[in-house]
């Protein structure tokens, strides 16, 4: 139907004939002449009709979004018209002929930025139309294509694990799907194909990948889907350095071949606990300039019992951010963040405006000043590094509960101050704990999952210290965003008896779940160990969007439904009750 793409049409095509094929992005009646903007998925090109035409009429008729198919002459724009800014800008197509394919009815968008997200969901083939769109799904698909070149060109094999399952756990509910022919039984959608990858080591597939389809019920947000894709990769025989060297060699190829973009090299590391000493995150974005300061030794002394308590206790401390040439910064705003840390467990946030840094206590404008002295001051400045002009802010407390905040408070106080750098920056986050306490439930959480190897192999010291044992877990953590995560696994029937126990799962129950992972562990299972990428996440960030919604064709609201298709939606009664189910709330 077409000889060349809208987008493709330019300079070297002068005098020649085309024929395309796309839709009216726009139409102008200009002084009898009618142009038309052009576009399909590599652009768009203007069309000129003049008065004189026989397709003058066509033309007159066409709306926006009718799909027509224009054939014509290609020729130079003078050079007063040319726009740079457009690949086609310095041609047109002169319209011999202007075919409507397709009418359309008036377009319930306006294909622009400004449309709101709950329409551009309901119309989405529509808004997919959008240059921005186009670009965004491309942009994955060339991904996908660099990461099976690269993973291909290094002994990996692609294989498929099933999606009616088996619940893995990975911390969120399941997506379950009742049996017909088995009553009462239910298919669980993977939350991730965690226990079938571990499996394909122990069948000797060695070097396993797959582009995953997951499913977790959860709160979601702008980085999460109740489905997603990762990238899963799984090795045998492996440490934790060979996924790693793998995984950052991966990401770098495929930067370089989607993007053009060289991520650096090699990638910092640091340990969960240094990530959240340092940035009061386990994600760090490393593009603000930054950190937190541990001032525990230098008020440990001082009189002020909000700052001493938790300086002389174990597992508080005294966090101090500098936020540099922050001292212009208002009462408002300082309360606006106080209560934006409270909601992360804040219960004050102290500062201290730091108006003349070569006069001491005298040149500090803060509520606290008076509580402190020459040599708290002296230590706090040395070890933030604190300079006229800035302000300093304080969180004191539990270990984790003020380093996060004062994570959320780096981060929020470096976006608003416009701090966030240009580039990419990677890190790995390794050396988690293997656990975390939930004091409400009164038990221990897998920090990764289940089958995560602790750092010693050792079972019966890693039951004498859940607590404190660490894991060969890892994350792989890009711009602030998690985008993989992984471990060496556990590929010990003993060690992962002990790990079932430690989460309160039973010998029975454990039988009961995961009886063919402990069977299989039998059986010469190698050492192994992998990761998996959230592909979203990591297609957001190459587009340099905020919600991964905007690379995912389909994607459903944050409250989990597809506003396209209407789903989820109700079933008729005969079809719930084939299923052995009974509908029990009061409106369905
Ligand atoms: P994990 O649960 O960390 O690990 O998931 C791996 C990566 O998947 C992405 N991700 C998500 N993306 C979008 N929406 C979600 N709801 C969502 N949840 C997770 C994140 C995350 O880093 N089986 C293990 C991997 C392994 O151990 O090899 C796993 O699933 O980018
Ligand atoms: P208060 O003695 O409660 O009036 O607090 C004095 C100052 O310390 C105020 O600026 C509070 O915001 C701050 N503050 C109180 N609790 C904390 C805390 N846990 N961490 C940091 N600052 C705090």
């Amino acid at each position: 139907m077409r000889t060349h793409l809208c987008g493709e049409v330019n300079e070297q095509l002068a005098d020649q004939a085309v024929q395309l094929c796309g839709w009216v992005d726009r139409r102008r009646d200009l002084g009898g002449l009618i142009f038309i903007s052009l576009r399909d998925h590599a652009g768009i090109v203007q069309a000129v009709v003049e008065p004189d035409s026989p397709a003058f009429k066509d033309a007159e008729a066409l709306r926006n979004e009718y799909c027509v198919r224009i054939s014509g002459l290609v020729r130079m724009r003078p050079e007063s018209q040319w726009n740079e800014s457009m690949a086609t800008g310095k041609v047109e197509v002169l319209a011999e002929t202007v075919e409507l394919l397709n009418a359309s009815a008036p377009m319930p968008l306006l294909m622009t930025d400004e449309d709101g997200e709950e329409i551009r969901l309901k119309y989405r083939y529509l808004d997919l139309r959008r240059p921005r769109m186009q670009h965004n799904l491309r942009t994955r698909a060339k991904m996908y294509r660099a990461i099976r070149d690269s993973l291909d060109s290094k002994g990996f094999t692609e294989f498929e694990t099933p999606m009616l399952t088996k619940a893995t756990p990975e911390g969120a509910r399941d997506y379950l799907v009742p049996s017909r022919v088995h009553a009462g039984h239910y298919f669980a959608l993977p939350q991730s194909p965690q226990l079938f990858k571990q499996l394909l080591m122990m069948s000797g597939m060695d070097r396993y990948y797959q582009i995953a389809r997951c499913f977790r019920d959860e709160d979601l947000r702008a980085d999460r889907q109740p489905e997603f894709t990762q990238l899963d990769i799984e090795m045998a025989f492996v440490e934790e350095s060979d996924v790693q060297d793998l995984a950052e060699t991966m990401i770098r190829e495929v930067f370089r071949d989607t993007l053009g973009v060289e991520l650096p090299q090699p990638f910092p590391r640091l340990s969960w606990h240094q990530a959240l000493d340092r940035y009061g995150s386990d994600k760090p974005d490393l593009r603000i300039p930054m950190e937190l300061a541990t001032v525990d030794e230098h008020v440990a002394h001082v009189e002020f019992r909000v700052f001493s308590g938790p300086a002389n206790d174990e597992g508080s401390r005294v966090a101090a951010l500098r936020v540099p040439g922050g001292a212009g910064i208002s009462r408002k705003q300082i309360d606006e963040y106080t209560e934006y840390v409270g909601r992360y467990g804040a219960r004050g946030l102290a500062w201290i405006k730091v108006n003349d840094a070569d006069a001491g206590l005298e040149g500090l404008q803060s509520p606290i000043a008076k509580f402190l002295d020459d040599k708290a001051w002296q230590g706090i400045a040395g070890a933030t590094g604190a300079q006229s002009g800035d302000i300093l802010f304080f969180g004191a407390g539990e270990w984790l509960t003020v380093s996060t905040f004062m994570g959320e408070l780096l981060v929020r106080a470096g976006r608003d101050r416009g701090l966030v750098q240009e580039g990419w920056q990677p890190l790995w986050v390794n050396e988690f704990p293997m656990f975390e306490w939930d004091e409400e439930a009164r038990r221990h959480f897998a920090m990764h999952h289940p089958f995560t190897a602790p750092l010693k192999d050792d079972p019966e010291a890693l039951l004498a210290n859940a607590s404190t044992a660490l894991s060969k877990g890892y994350d792989m953590v890009l711009n602030g965003a998690e985008i993989g995560g992984g471990s060496i696994r556990i590929h010990d029937p003993g060690m992962q008896q002990a790990v079932f126990k430690l989460l309160g799962i039973g010998e029975e129950e454990a039988q009961l779940k995961f009886g063919f992972l402990l069977d299989a562990l039998k059986y010469g299972c190698p050492p192994h160990g992998g990761i998996a990428f959230g592909l979203d996440r990591i297609a957001a960030l190459m587009s340099g969007e905020e919600s991964i919604r905007d690379v995912i064709a389909f994607p459903k609201t944050t409250t989990a439904q597809c506003l396209l298709t209407s789903a989820p939606s109700k079933i008729p009664d005969e079809q719930v009750a084939e299923l052995h189910i009974r509908n029990i709330s009061k409106d369905s």
